[in-house]
């Protein structure tokens, strides 16, 4: 039986021994990581997943910005690392802290973006093509940006992703 609880509840190189044996040592040249650079995990939407108390799964989030071509700055969250422990995965660990992040997304009325495989995150309410014309910090394939609109909000086509290092001091 694995149950969620607030990423405090391990230890910070607990969570980065985890992301390590899911994506690798490399991990930290992706693009994911210089789009939030600099900003600290929202504690509400961000959590770990324990079975009897070992670390099997962590979900982030990340507080970011979208800056319009008119200079606008729209807020958003940047959902990811989902990771699962290569030994846990495909027993349905992802799909819970994936589904448990969108209902309290959708709670709270707030849009997210990931980037992520749409053939995984489709089913959490992540389209990929509305913001594949976005640009980020680095190399990215456009149908890997996957956007999570609130409802009845309305997205920009282009737009700069970075950080929002206004919010991340509140
Ligand atoms: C991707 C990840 C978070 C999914 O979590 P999980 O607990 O293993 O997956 P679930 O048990 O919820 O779902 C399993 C199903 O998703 C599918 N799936 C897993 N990763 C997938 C992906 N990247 N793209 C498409 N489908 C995927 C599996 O094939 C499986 O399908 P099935 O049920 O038809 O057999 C996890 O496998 C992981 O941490 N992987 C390493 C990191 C990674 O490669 N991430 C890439 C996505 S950004």
């Amino acid at each position: 039986m694995t149950t969620l609880h607030p990423l405090s509840q391990v230890t910070p190189a607990a969570i980065e021994a985890l992301l390590d044996a899911a994506f690798g040592a490399d991990r930290h040249g992706r693009t994911a990581y210089a789009v939030r650079a600099g900003t600290e995990a929202v504690a509400d939407l961000s959590y770990v997943c324990l079975d009897n108390q070992k670390l099997v799964g962590s979900l982030q989030s990340w507080p970011v910005v979208l800056t319009t071509p008119d200079h606008r700055r729209m807020p958003l969250i940047m959902v990811g690392p989902v990771a699962v422990t290569p030994e846990h995965q495909s027993q349905g660990i992802g799909n819970q802290m994936t589904r448990v992040v969108a209902q309290r997304l959708d709670l709270a009325g707030v849009s997210a973006m990931m980037i992520g495989d749409p053939e995984y995150y489709e089913a959490f309410g992540f389209r990929s093509g509305p913001a594949s014309d976005w640009s980020l910090p680095g190399p990215v394939e456009p149908e890997r940006i996957l956007l999570r609109a609130a409802s009845g909000s309305q997205w920009p086509t282009e737009g700069e992703l970075g950080a929002d290092l206004l919010r991340s001091e509140d």
